[in-house]
């Protein structure tokens, strides 16, 4: 069952029923400025840190999902309803949700008067814009009034919701016209204030949250609204919020059209007063002098919309399959621009106060966003790698405020430190600067003790050669990618946490996975040595990439697939030996990847047990089978009941590297199957069993031992979206940058059919023909570069070319 379709003109996702599944969110901001905002109108808008400079409230867990937004009501006659349903539900008689790149619009319609809004964040100032248009659609006259609403968060999401002794007491605003400022905290240390405005003469505001609801109604039944009349009262403490009131008269067929601004405005720490205790608003008029008009508003979402059609025309292909088009052109490219703005910090299941930026998460992102912006891509390196520390290990996670550590999670993940190698590899054979690797870059935020990036990556390198237990496999800490195989944790209390409890390092606990990881992303770290001319290091990690392999190959494999790893006590885990839990996904898809078991066929059984034991409709499951009981030596994993998250979901951020690997063995037609099974677009006729969003992917998909097998959950913010785009674009469609230039190697189901992909690289558009008129899996027989037959499947990079025409046979 479907509650909307894809308007692939507009690139946008039409809902067509206020009653979807869950909400679905859209993101609006590119760069500091961030709303969440749901098919309902919910959501809400922080500035750059969605824990410390929360702007609007949000209420989790509220009994009635989803009811704090910023909602616009319509009070015509005793009828009072909402253009996106919520908060009131009202029955309305036509509602419809666009989503779009970067915008979401409303249209609903009551009673003859249609309520259409289009709201976003312009790239280049810190406000959200909302263009109301009221239309009479019948033949009377209507006198009609128009509230806006919005309930401002006291700045800090954490305190905002526990610290009610003091926050009842702070709360500040200032009214002038039509704008109203809150100003909580600005009288002390904080040097920022919200605005909230229309541009338009008012009839009315509100500014206290008691005073528009009364004080024991929700915002579905605001007493001021049912009264008609805001009491322009000046909040003192308590809950300051802000609304407008409109009275508007519409002729029949007449429509009115009003811009609201809701912006966030700093202030140096010697220009913050206009004078005693009246807040200097010179920024905060001067932004908002710039969207007075409908024109100003067209113009500012013309540029928005331009803006993204270049981005998205980085990467584009024309096939013949809709939903490969769809999403590799719009939806896929999308996410991961929010989730590289995001990392897994704030989304309707990520609350903005708990997880901020994640080390490997963010470099992860990195390698779906690099080919979009590059530059940004760039200072994300710098960030993260300013967060690791002298011994090349790292902080899980940092705040993006900040930017620094957080010591309360600390380091000792594993993974993280060739994570880094991972998202700078992928920079440099996307833009060729190897500049980048000379940047003198701080370790835990130290400039004193800063040395290259380039010394940094072999920190991260050598953090695992120093790091090995009993079978010469990386020690694994505290976890390594799956944050819920805690091999040292031992937790026995509730409430304990699964990662930080118990040592961060384990002398036996050994990752197969880190050992498949480090041999794809140490052969990456030693071409960049080899880059810079540094033959002796690119041998010496060479060498040691060659000694994971044989460990690998003499402890990790288990017969017909690789283990996962060894417990604290030299236990297999991920093994025929074990009673559950006997095969994971994570080893079998790194492995391959990194080309173990490619030439001995030991990758092809690995793949084949995957089919045989980890499929189903759905996704590819990360284990089975699934722990039934609590292992105290394995950790989080086994706490969550089967079918659920780690214990057996699918678990798709690890699918496409299933669909990886298998294009590392030339095996099209499976890469293909496993990509759709989790695609948005191939399962958008299932929404009633996936639940969250058709056009983004999720974290996780219940897997078969769950209640709801196919049901989805956190959506949106996961490493799925770079990964997915990963393997589309460069394994399955194979245009892969390396460091000398864009290789072409697709492996395409046998009936894919010709396609082609034009891609920006480097300042140069690639027009790219993909023809297989033999139906193959996988190979290319020919390379035409602008008429010329080239050798191999690199495509000569040529700075004094615009545009290049490339034609690829398949053999
Ligand atoms: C985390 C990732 C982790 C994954 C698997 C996600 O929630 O953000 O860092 O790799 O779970 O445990």
């Amino acid at each position: 069952m479907k509650f909307g379709y894809f308007d692939d003109n507009n690139k946008e996702y039409v809902i067509t029923t206020p009653k979807t599944p869950l909400p679905w969110i859209n993101y609006l901001g590119c760069n500091d400025f961030f709303t969440l905002l749901s098919n309902t109108c919910g959501g809400y808008t922080f500035y750059k840190d969605a824990k410390l400079l929360r702007m609007t409230r949000y209420r989790y867990n509220d009994t009635t999902p989803d009811t704090n937004g910023k909602y616009f009501y319509i009070k015509d006659g005793d009828t009072i309803w909402n253009p996106g349903w919520q908060p009131t539900k009202t029955e309305l008689d036509s509602y419809e949700c666009r989503h779009g790149i970067g915008y979401s619009k409303f249209t609903g319609v009551k009673n003859n008067v249609e309520a259409a809004l289009v709201t976003f964040v312009p790239a280049d100032n810190p406000v959200e814009l909302t263009k109301v248009t009221l239309t009479n659609k019948g033949d009377a006259k209507k006198d009609i009034q128009l509230f806006s609403y919005v309930e401002w968060c006291l700045w800090n999401a954490d305190d905002d919701m526990k610290n009610y002794q003091r926050n009842l007491s702070i709360g500040e605003v200032e009214v002038v016209d039509s704008t109203i400022y809150h100003k909580t905290e600005y009288r002390e240390r904080r040097n920022h204030y919200a605005v909230y405005s229309v541009n338009a003469k008012i009839d009315g505001f509100e500014t206290s949250r008691d005073e528009f609801r009364g004080a024991y109604n929700g915002p579905d039944k605001p007493a001021a609204v049912i009264e008609g009349k805001l009491h322009n009262t000046i909040a003192s403490g308590w809950y300051p919020i802000a609304s407008h009131q409109l009275n508007v008269s519409l002729e029949a067929g007449e429509s009115k059209t009003f811009v609201f601004a809701l912006g966030y405005i700093e202030n140096a720490e010697d220009d913050k007063w206009e004078k005693p205790g009246v807040i200097n608003k010179k920024k905060a008029d001067a932004l908002l002098a710039k969207y007075q008009t409908t024109e100003d508003f067209d113009k500012a979402f013309d540029e928005l919309c331009k803006y993204w059609d270049n981005l998205l025309s980085k990467f584009h292909i024309k096939s013949s399959d809709e939903h490969v088009n769809r999403m590799v052109n719009i939806w896929n490219q999308y996410q991961c621009m929010v989730t590289f703005n995001m990392s897994r910090s704030a989304s309707y299941y990520e609350t903005g106060i708990g997880r901020g930026m994640g080390f490997r998460d963010s470099c992860q992102d990195l390698l779906g966003f690099v080919h979009l912006i590059p530059d940004r891509a760039r200072e994300r390196i710098i960030d993260i790698a300013s967060t690791q520390f002298q011994d090349g290990s790292a902080y899980h996670q940092y705040q993006p405020l900040t930017k620094k550590g957080n010591s309360d999670i600390g380091s000792g993940f594993n993974d993280d430190p060739l994570w880094l190698i991972a998202g700078t590899s992928a920079y440099i054979r996307e833009t060729g600067d190897t500049s980048i690797l000379k940047e003198m870059v701080p370790y835990d935020n130290d400039m004193s003790v800063a040395t290259t990036l380039m010394e940094h990556l072999k920190r991260s390198f050598d953090y695992i050669v120093n790091h090995k237990g009993p079978h010469d496999l990386p020690l694994i800490g505290r976890a390594d990618w799956n944050d819920c195989l805690n091999l040292n944790c031992f937790s026995e209390h509730p409430g304990e946490s699964f990662q930080c409890f118990g040592p961060s390092e384990g002398p036996v606990a050994e990752s197969v996975f880190i050992a498949g990881m480090f041999v794809k992303y140490g052969r990456e770290y030693a071409a960049l040595a080899k880059l810079l001319g540094d033959t002796a290091e690119e041998a010496r990690v060479l060498a040691e990439v060659d000694k994971m392999i044989a460990a690998i190959e003499k402890d990790g494999w288990d017969g017909e697939w690789f283990v996962r790893a060894y417990d604290a006590y030299s236990h297999k885990v991920g093994s025929k030996e074990c009673d559950e839990g006997q095969i994971y996904i994570e080893p079998q898809g790194m492995c391959v990847m990194a080309g173990v078991g490619v030439d001995n066929g030991n990758a092809e059984k690995a793949l084949n047990s995957v089919k045989a034991k980890l499929d189903t409709k759905y996704g590819v499951m990360i284990l089975q089978p699934a722990y039934t009981r609590y292992h105290l030596e394995l950790g989080e994993i086994t706490s969550y009941p089967p079918g659920y998250k780690e214990n057996a979901g699918i678990f798709c951020h690890n699918n496409p590297w299933i669909s990886i690997a298998e294009t590392c063995i030339g095996r099209g037609d499976r890469a293909f199957e496993v990509y759709k099974k989790t695609c948005p677009s191939y399962i958008e006729d299932i929404s009633e069993i996936h639940r969250t969003e058709p056009y983004v992917y999720s974290q996780m998909v219940a897997g078969a031992d769950a209640k709801f097998h196919g049901e989805a959950k956190n959506s949106w913010l996961t490493g799925t979206a770079a990964w997915t785009f990963t393997n589309i674009s460069q394994y399955i469609l194979g245009i892969y940058p390396t460091l000398e230039g864009l290789s072409v190697n697709p492996c395409t189901p046998a009936a894919f059919g010709d396609f082609n992909v034009t891609r920006v690289y480097r300042g140069v558009t690639y027009n790219i023909e993909i023809k297989n008129p033999n139906k193959v899996q996988k190979g290319v027989a020919s390379l035409t570069v602008d008429g010329v037959e080239v050798q191999g499947n690199v495509i000569p990079f040529d700075p004094s070319k615009k545009v290049v025409n490339v034609i690829a046979t398949m053999k």
